[in-house]
């Protein structure tokens, strides 16, 4: 198959574990005989830097019209002073929204070679294999923030749902939930927010049409002591933009490290976006020592939902777990034993645990 895929590395981190995805991609390409052809386009601080603007329109433009896109991560303390409007993060917001992608899918699979690097008991995370559905376009990240108002002491930021958006992102938990192990975990704070009890009763209207499915109502703050003291308790989360923001991290710890944790930002049909949970990392950036394996799964996440390669996904997939398994890993997984290596090598060793070692056909342009 012949695919052209968007890539957005933005800054710090970005761009070099975006080499090494492209790398176990055009890999995966030649020993399937696809041909992957890469656009690079800028977002984030390095289309402020090089357009003055963190979003623009030809990166909108090329990403609409592409099979998939690719994103690194955008920020950093460079334009931490940039007004709000034109903060990096707004351009991943922007590109979110404008291309419709309602639907974050976070998976946290422990690997089991790296069940001693958490910092949580070991009978806890062994197994832990949960999937967070998380609403991506609406929420707090897309009300209207007031002006500063009271002489600047005082601030409104607006927590808006449809229920169209609540109900599509609950279909897309249920959905998920009918794949995996039949369990939805509804993630809310119905004690408070008018908005959360809105979400409440859509998860009860739609449970009526999956009778296979067995749903959970917790209120977001005992949730969040619940991931990490009983992870194996959760199959899919469902909850709200925020909520699954904060939740994602959270949870990362329970495989060890943020940089493992892969997603897909998708809508019903169309262009997906696949970009790891981690930020920039502008504590480590530069410096050939960012965990790629976010960044590389989520690739995997791509040819699965975009390109329907189910097992070009699971050979990267695997080539993972095998590397880690031969104690291959990066700095930031705190393990005793195995080899410590950069963020090329580690994509390096990935590409040798693929099946063959297969000299790419993938053509790289602009
Ligand atoms: P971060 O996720 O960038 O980093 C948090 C910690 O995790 C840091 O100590 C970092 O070194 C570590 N880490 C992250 N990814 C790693 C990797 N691949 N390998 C090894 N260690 C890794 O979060 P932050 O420091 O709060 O934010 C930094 C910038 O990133 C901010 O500007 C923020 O807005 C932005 N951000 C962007 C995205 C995104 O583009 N999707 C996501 C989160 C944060
Ligand atoms: C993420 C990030 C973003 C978010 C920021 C950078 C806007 O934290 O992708 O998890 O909050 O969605
Ligand atoms: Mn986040």
């Amino acid at each position: 198959m012949r695919k052209q895929i968007i890539m957005l590395p933005g800054d710090g981190v970005g761009r070099e574990i975006m080499e090494g995805a492209k790398a176990v991609l055009n890999a995966v390409a030649g020993e399937y005989h696809h041909e992957f052809i890469f656009h690079e386009h800028a977002i984030g601080g390095d289309a402020i830097d090089r357009y003055g603007i963190p979003l623009p329109e030809e990166t909108v433009k090329a990403c609409g019209s592409a099979d998939a896109v690719l994103l690194g991560a955008v920020g950093g303390p460079k334009w931490d002073d940039v007004e709000a409007a034109k903060r990096p993060e707004r351009g991943l917001l922007g590109i979110r929204k404008s291309l419709g992608l309602f639907a974050n899918l976070r998976p946290v699979t422990g690997f089991s070679s790296l069940v001693h690097s958490s910092p949580l008991k070991t009978e806890i995370v062994d197994g832990c294999d949960i999937l967070i559905v998380r609403e991506l376009t609406g929420g707090l990240y897309f009300g209207t923030p007031s002006e500063r108002r009271d002489g600047g002491n005082s601030v409104v930021d607006t927590l808006r749902y449809t229920r169209l958006e609540i109900e599509r992102i609950v279909e897309k938990g249920f959905e998920s939930a009918m794949m995996r192990n039949g369990r939805l975990t509804s993630v809310d704070k119905a004690n408070v927010l008018e908005s959360s009890r809105m979400w409440r009763e859509v998860v009860n209207e739609k449970a009526q049409h999956y009778p296979d499915v067995e749903v959970e109502h917790l209120l977001v703050d005992a949730a969040a002591m619940k991931l990490i003291t009983n992870p194996k308790q959760f199959d899919v989360i469902v909850t709200e933009n925020l909520f699954g923001d904060i939740l994602s991290d959270e949870a990362s710890v329970l495989t060890g490290s943020l940089g493992m944790l892969p997603s897909a930002s998708v809508r019903t049909d169309g262009v997906g976006l696949y970009e790891p949970v981690h930020g920039s990392a502008p504590d480590i950036a530069g410096q050939d020592i960012a965990n790629p394996l976010g960044m590389i799964l989520s690739s995997a996440m791509m040819l699965r939902h975009s390109f329907g390669m189910e097992d070009e996904a699971e050979e990267i997939e695997r080539a993972v777990n095998d590397t880690l398994e031969a104690g291959f890993h990066t700095a930031d997984l705190d393990l005793k034993k195995g080899r410590i290596v950069g963020t090329q090598e580690m994509a390096k060793k990935v590409i040798e645990n693929l099946s063959t070692k297969s000299i790419s056909n993938a053509i790289c342009s602009s």
